[in-house]
Order: structure tokens, then sequence, then C-alpha cells
């Protein structure tokens, strides 16, 4: 693999065998765990050792797969109907794990309408569980191919925007290699800018409570010799106005509805705002299984509660040694709201890069189309 192909990897997966970087541990210890059944993958996703909106969905449909290919070499379904009943459940079961990243939702709907299909007509168990396991790893595969066109269409659309040959970014979250199937969204974008020579600098927020910027992002843009420097959330307009070769905010998106209004980590919709403010580009980069044609707006999607403790404390490696610890920060007894998500509305999103193309707003409107965008 070249340089620019080196990204890290959050899923590895061969047929039966499913592991994965266990994201809590990161960037101090690098550890895979394995996903024996749809139960690690649930614990997997709830816990947040796997994260992202597009890796949630793929290492549940492929802890799915080595689970019924598993159990099926074990004897476990003689009936067509067994395997499917299995499949469906565990689909609904594996749902239950977050609930505002679509992608989740997307894949399972998908796959269990083409478990039912298949199954129309045929006695032979082994048909559905074949169709099934092909299409989850299908999943893994087209996610990176996805992402990588997303890079090209944003850096492509930000330089159409830019007043300069090379600007500087800021990003917020993780939105890589490891919260996909690898490259990343608009971690993606920013790969291509470097790639391009298009791009001066990024910067990435810390991301409180969870810090999957300082973590991860940070972590990554390192790992990849990306000219890159970390802020707290809290600098962020004083960056924009301090930087004005800050020409973009990328972020990703775990929910698009209808009218462009895009549910992402939290601070989000503070970035989107200054973003305004500052009168630069404020772009959502997602592949189109985050578009959830079924909600009309913001206002209907759901938005994860996270447990306060991701709030109060904060893990890390003690610095004298290296020893992995977890330190209270906050007074005892305070409340606590710790939404995991905000919306950003679409009148402050600038565009909605996806694998398929750059979605706009038309001349006058504050919302996007992406019903008429899907399905053209
Ligand atoms: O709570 P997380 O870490 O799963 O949240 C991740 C994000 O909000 C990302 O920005 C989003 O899922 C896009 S990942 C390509």
């Amino acid at each position: 693999m070249s340089e620019n192909n080196r990204t890290l990897e959050a899923i590895k997966y061969t047929r039966g065998d499913l592991r994965i970087l266990n994201q809590l541990v990161l960037p101090h210890e690098t550890i895979y765990e394995t996903i024996a059944n749809v139960q690690d993958g649930h614990a997997a996703i709830k816990t947040m050792k796997t994260r992202g909106a597009p890796a949630i969905a793929i290492v549940a449909a492929l802890s799915l797969a080595v689970d019924v290919n598993n159990r099926f070499k074990n004897g476990e379904f003689t009936t067509v109907d067994q395997v499917v009943q299995f499949l469906n459940q565990s689909l609904e079961y594996l749902k239950t794990s977050r609930p505002t990243a679509v992608n989740l939702f997307d894949a399972a709907a998908k796959l269990s309408k083409l478990i039912n299909t298949t199954s129309c007509n045929i006695q032979d168990p082994a048909i559905v569980v074949e169709t099934y396991i092909g299409a989850a790893e299908q999943m893994l595969i087209d996610d990176v191919q996805d992402n990588k066109n997303i890079g090209k269409f944003g850096a492509q659309y930000i330089m159409e925007h830019a007043k300069s040959k090379q600007i500087s970014v800021l990003t917020h979250c993780n939105t890589g290699s490891l919260a996909t199937a690898g490259w990343g969204t608009a971690l993606g974008i920013i790969r291509d800018l470097h790639a391009n020579h298009q791009l001066q600098h990024a910067y990435c927020t810390e991301t409180r409570p969870y810090n999957q910027g300082s973590r991860l992002t940070a972590y990554e843009l390192v790992y990849e010799n990306i000219p890159a420097t970390l802020i707290c959330d809290n600098m962020a307009s004083a960056l924009l106005k301090q930087k004005p070769d800050v020409q973009a905010i990328v972020v990703g998106a775990d929910r698009v509805a209808a009218n462009g209004d895009t549910a992402n980590k939290i601070g989000t919709y503070q970035l989107a705002i200054t973003a305004k403010y500052h009168g630069i580009l404020f772009i959502v980069a997602a592949p189109s299984t985050s578009i959830d044609l079924n909600t009309k707006n913001g206002d209907a999607i759901v938005i994860e509660q996270r447990p306060p403790e991701e709030l109060v404390t904060v893990s890390g490696v003690r610095v004298s040694d290296n020893v992995p610890t977890s330190v209270r920060t906050a007074a005892e007894n305070i409340g606590v709201w710790n939404p995991s998500f905000d919306v950003t509305p679409a009148s402050l999103i600038s565009a909605i890069v996806t694998e398929k193309g750059v979605v706009v707003k038309k001349e006058g409107e504050d919302e996007f189309d992406m019903t008429s965008f899907l399905n053209n």
C-alpha cells in the first residue's frame, strides 16, 4: 500500500471471524477483540468499543454473519424458517444497541428484506445463510469505495469554493477509518485535500465528553502524517477569527433528514453557527445510507442520551507510567445532561457530500431536497 492509502483498520473480518479494534482504549493501547455473536456485537456498539455511524451498521451486520455462519456449521438450523426467524430476530435485537445513527436501521431493513425475499420458495437453509453472509460482507467492501468517492467529491467541491489554492479545515468528532470500514467520510475529504496538496492544515476538536477528536481523530491524523492541531471544543470561534486560512468545517452525520437537517456528534450545531457567522463553508459528509427519507426534519430524530459517567470522568493513561486510569473531574452529585448528538438545521449547511455526488440547496431555499437527490 502506498503511504496515502495507509489507514487504521477498525474492523478485521474473514468469514467466520470478526475482530474489532477496541476504541475505548485508543490511542494508548491497540487491542483487537473477537466478536463471536450478536450479543458481542450489540455490546461492542452500546459500550462504544466500536462507533461511528457506518462502522456501527457494518459491525452489527457482520456480528450476525459470524453468528449465523457458526450456528449453521454446528447444525443448529435444519429448516429455512429457523434461519429466517433467527436472522430477523437478531437484526431487531441489534437495532436496540444505539438509536440515532440511521445506517444501522438502514442495513437491518435491507438485510431483512433480502432474507425474506430469498427464503420464498426454497427448501435449503444454506442458501439463506449464504445470501445473508454475502450481503453483510458486501457492506464492508462497499463502504470503503463509498468513502473514497465522498473524499473525492468533497475535496473538489471545497476547492471550487475556496479563496486560495491551499486551505485549512476544521473537523469534529471522528469520521475516519475508525468510524467506517476504512478511509472515512469527513476525514476522507481531509485525506483527499492532503493528497492533492490542497491542505494547509487540519484542526480537530477534542469532542467532549467522549473525546473522539483528541483520542481518535488526532491519532488518525498523526498516523497519516497529516499536518494537524488539536483544539478544545470551545476554541473553534476564536480559531476561525484568528485563522482566515480555515475556509471550511467538515463533519460527518449520523442521520440526515429528508430536508437536510443533520444529526451528528454533540457540538456540531455550534460549529455550524460559527461557520455561518464567519462566512465559511460548513460541509456534511455522509454515505447515502445516512440519509433517512422517512424522517421529515430534524425534530423527529431520536437523540441518544449517554450515561452521566462519560461526562464527569475522563479516562486515559497516567503520564508517569502509561497505566490506564480514569479520574472524576466534576463535583459530586451535580446533575448531568449528556446528549450524544445534536441536530444542525439545513439552513446552516452549505452542502451535503455523498458517494453519489454533492447535494446543494436551490437558490433562495433553506432546505435540501434529499428525496429528489436519492431518487434521481
Ligand atoms: O458517538 P459516536 O462516536 O458513534 O458518534 C460519531 C459521530 O457522530 C460521527 O460524526 C458520525 O457517526 C459519522 S462517522 C463517519
